[in-house]
């Protein structure tokens, strides 16, 4: 029998998971499911409609609410990390004070993701930590903002087994078979987490992406990024289809625009959805996952991670694309960069698939540059080395500018002090 410990577990998002669980709970005998949340109030209202959706679905598992790390830990087989520290009000921070410096403020991208992984990183190390103590052959499987980042953090600095999950490449993948019907493509994938496109389309032999270039077909757009999408003449340039978070690059300008003209921002929106929500889960009578959780942008999380789960337990030997270290997939990334590609997964873990020959200058240049940032971005959350931030946020695209990186570094550096122990 499995243990699955979710921390984290007081996000409204975690029915969603537990939908999943109840799909498969055939082929994932889960004996004991912690809920672990350090929000009292929150870890009751979704762990009671968790429990409640387990015992309509009849399944024979344990179900266990804690605030305490250590217990949701000891003998889990799974980890599925999903924290926010500080909560909404930290990203709203996040989304806010950047604009005040010319920049766009957002959850994972642009000096408000840099923010994320701040707070984040040192939390996820701790929490690798006490895995190694209480279940060092668990899995952690992480979808804890920005993803990525944290990929690239625990996976050089933490000595546990982990992967990195995002709903976007599913998403994008789904509505790619859906508008060009296909029913089993060969899809190519290639980026970093939040920063990545479609760069192959094949079935049966014939190329799509061909097709697809010249349509301009653009993928889902995910329900939290105010798009507008891509023209043809851009995905032609591109080479490939990019993720709806390309925007925030290729549009920055505008993207910029359109965030300053929000009435609310998108945490402040989310707030909103939030306590609806728990306003809705408190009823007893509900067992199941209400309709509103749609309009948040995790659209099919659940089964991107426990089909996850489900391939490691049952050595299905699937692919998936996750976020881990490159290891020779990218001839023009490093070993130790973590990206997010197409992998095999199995028992033993997942094994990113080697991609031959690939020569889009534009994707391999930009997916350097943001790598750079990245590491730089790993480096300052872990020694609290300003001048690496600096460096980090020089790199990035949405930020660039020294004068407007160093008051806005202040500025969130001062906002959200109690969350960052490494400055
Ligand atoms: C997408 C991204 C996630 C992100 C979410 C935000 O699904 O892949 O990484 O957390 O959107 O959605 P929200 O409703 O919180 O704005
Ligand atoms: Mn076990
Ligand atoms: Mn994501």
């Amino acid at each position: 029998n499995i243990k699955i410990a979710i921390i984290g577990s007081g996000s409204t998002y975690t029915p969603e998971l537990i939908e999943g669980m109840i799909k498969r709970k055939d082929a994932l005998p889960i004996g004991e499911l912690v809920l672990m949340d350090i929000d009292a109030r929150k870890l009751r209202i979704v762990g009671e409609l968790c429990a409640r959706m387990i015992a309509a679905a009849n399944m024979p598992c344990r179900v266990v609410m804690t605030q305490d790390l250590d217990e949701a830990l000891t003998g889990a087989d799974f980890v599925l990390g999903q924290i926010r520290v500080g909560k909404l009000p930290a990203r709203v921070l996040d989304e806010k004070i950047p604009l005040r410096y010319g920049m766009i403020g957002q959850e994972t991208c642009g000096i408000g993701g840099f923010f994320k992984a701040m707070r984040t990183i040192p939390v996820m190390l701790r929490i690798a930590e006490r895995m190694k103590a209480l279940c060092p052959d668990a899995w952690l499987i992480n979808f804890s903002n920005p993803a990525g980042i944290i990929t690239e953090a625990i996976l050089n600095h933490a000595g546990v087994k982990m992967l990195g999950l995002c709903n976007v490449p599913y998403n994008m993948f789904k509505s790619i078979r859906e508008s060009l019907q296909l029913d089993r493509p060969n899809i190519e994938y290639v980026g970093l987490n939040h920063l990545s496109w479609i760069t192959g389309i094949e079935q049966d032999g014939k190329d799509y992406l061909k097709t697809a270039l010249e349509m301009g077909l653009n993928s889902e757009t995910m329900k939290n990024i105010p798009a507008s999408g891509f023209s043809k003449e851009l995905i032609r340039m591109a080479g490939a289809i990019p993720s709806s978070y390309l925007e925030y690059y290729y549009f920055k300008n505008k993207k910029l625009q359109v965030v300053l003209d929000m009435e609310l921002s998108r945490g402040e929106k989310c707030m909103q959805i939030e306590e609806e929500l728990l306003d809705i889960y408190s009823d007893s009578a509900l067992h199941a996952k209400p309709e509103l959780l749609a309009s948040r942008g995790g659209a099919n999380y659940s089964e991107v991670a426990i089909s996850l789960v489900d391939a490691i337990h049952n050595d299905k030997q699937e692919v998936h694309v996750v976020n881990l270290l490159n290891n020779g997939a990218l001839d023009f990334m490093r070993d130790d960069d973590a990206v997010e590609v197409c992998a095999v997964v199995g028992k033993d873990g997942a094994k990113p698939v080697k991609i031959e020959g690939f020569d889009n200058r534009h994707i391999i240049d930009y997916m350097r540059m943001v790598k750079a940032y990245e590491r730089e971005t790993v480096a300052a959350a872990i020694a609290g080395d300003e001048d690496a931030a600096m460096r980090a946020l020089l790199m990035n695209p949405l930020v660039g500018d020294y004068d407007a990186a160093r008051g806005a570094f202040e500025e969130l550096k001062e906002a959200h002090k109690e969350y960052l122990p490494q400055f």
